[in-house]
């Protein structure tokens, strides 16, 4: 007699499944008031593996189902201390293997089950623990992680587009989408045309015949231009057409993409999902139409990540909420120095009143992200360069979203093709991080004193 003490009351499915193995494998797996005890008379081998596959296939994180408000959810949401001896949080699964205690129960595996345990390239308990907090805390169906944001941007529209489909991709898309776009997606023989961001239902007008996907991605991480997703999405669902969006700037936490008409969303969970600048990772959340093909695509290419990672994405994850609620409120303070600052031209931030996205943002977002362009009173590069070198708190480097505070000088204006930027002054964008925002303003304030 094997004794599990998983405890399989909130794992309806599982136990049904268990009790399927049991019968094809002469195991007997049976319930018994929330424990299961699992028999094996001839098998003993089998009976190890029975259980085993009790402990991973079993894993439930789902927490009861009564309506909570987010902040309980994040931090209830992708655990059951019950299932893991215990512990706090879901443990750190390594495994390339997943063995099954016969051939049969091998070989009848659900190919489109891609939330238990069948092979570690399509995740582990870890895994799915991470993918179930993103997907609740956003609203969507079911998420799936990558190795980048760019590996989940370029399997969700490898997902949706073939030789001869139309795109429509946003003129404000992050740079590297851009380039999968000229130089994987144009091979392959998709048409990518650009739209202006700030389009709105006025992209009905562009969509063919053979257009698959409309990819937005609001705001613009260079250029902040607020998009009207609503109003996309009305257009685009109107032809039966899904929306793809870059939602890295609202996070699962500040934007509930689905509820504003997006069907596939995509996050640099590098950025303030994971939040400490240490892992690099990626998460696509869809609702319930387009989940398995693109689970399907992201399994076809070989993406999967590594249980460490993941474990690190959701620790980093259950910390958003007051990560990003400081990280907002600094960034706003520093924002609203910086637009009554004579060396600025403009503050993009669609948080701030005065933007031009700012109506969209209050009726769409929860809240903003840390991150906001600043374009300057023309000044030369030698200026620029001599303002930015002199930040002694903000790190010059790529990415954004961590605790830390950053500064780069990017040229939005040598990628555009449907629109052109012309602020009048070079652009700098800066990355807020959790630092006392009156060290960070002193901080600009110095070095602001050499662009004069
Ligand atoms: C808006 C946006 N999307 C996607 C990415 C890609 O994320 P990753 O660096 O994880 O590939 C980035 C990275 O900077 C980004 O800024």
């Amino acid at each position: 007699m094997l004794d599990s003490s998983s405890g399989a009351r909130s794992s309806f499915g599982m136990t049904y499944r268990i009790t399927q193995n049991a019968r094809k494998t002469s195991v007997k797996v049976a319930a018994n008031k929330g424990r299961l005890v699992a028999s094996s008379r001839t098998l003993a081998h089998n009976a190890l593996t029975a259980v085993h596959i009790v402990h991973c296939h079993a894993f439930s994180y789902i927490q009861p189902r009564e309506p909570m408000k987010k902040d309980t959810l994040l931090t209830h949401v992708g655990r059951n201390p019950a299932q893991s001896h215990g512990t706090v949080n879901t443990p750190v699964f390594r495994t390339s293997t997943v063995v099954f205690p016969d051939l049969e129960s091998y070989e009848s595996r659900d190919p489109d089950d891609f939330k238990s345990m069948r092979y570690g390239i399509h995740g582990t308990p870890t895994t799915f623990a991470f993918e179930e907090a993103v997907a609740r805390m956003e609203g969507g169906h079911q998420a799936v992680a990558l190795p980048s944001g760019l590996a989940a941007i370029t399997a969700a529209l490898s997902a949706f587009v073939k030789m001869g489909d139309h795109l429509l991709m946003t003129d404000s898309a992050y740079a590297p989408t851009r380039i999968f776009c000229e130089k994987q997606l144009r091979k392959m023989g998709v048409e990518v045309e650009y739209y202006d961001p700030l389009i709105g239902a006025g992209i009905a007008k562009l969509i063919r015949p053979n257009t698959r996907a409309v990819f937005c991605e609001a705001p613009g991480s260079l250029t902040f231009e607020m998009q009207d997703i609503p109003a996309i999405a009305a257009a685009a669902h109107g032809h039966g057409i899904p929306v793809l969006a870059d939602t890295t700037w609202g996070t699962p936490y500040f934007f509930r993409s689905f509820e504003r008409g997006i069907d596939v969303s995509i996050h640099a969970a590098t950025k303030y999902i994971v939040g400490h600048s240490d892992v690099l990772m990626g998460v696509i959340v869809t609702n319930e139409q387009y989940w398995l093909p693109v689970r399907h695509a992201v399994a076809e290419y070989g993406f999967c990540v590594s249980p460490d990672d993941c474990y690190l994405a959701l620790r980093g994850f259950r910390t958003i909420g007051v990560r990003m609620k400081q990280q907002m409120a600094n960034a706003l303070t520093v924002a609203r120095w910086l637009a009554a600052r004579p060396e600025i031209q403009r503050v993009l931030y669609p948080a701030l009143e005065s933007d031009p996205g700012h109506a969209i943002w209050k009726r769409d977002f929860d809240g903003a992200a840390s991150l906001f362009g600043v374009v300057l009173r023309p000044a030369d590069r030698a200026r620029v360069a001599a303002f930015v070198n002199a930040l002694k708190l903000f790190g010059i480097g790529s990415s954004w979203g961590g605790y830390e505070s950053l500064v780069t000088a990017p040229h939005p204006e040598k990628i555009r093709t449907a629109t052109t930027w012309n602020p009048g002054g070079p652009l700098i964008r800066l990355h807020i991080g959790l630092e006392d925002p009156a060290d960070l303003i002193a901080d600009l304030e110095q070095a602001l004193a050499r662009l004069g």
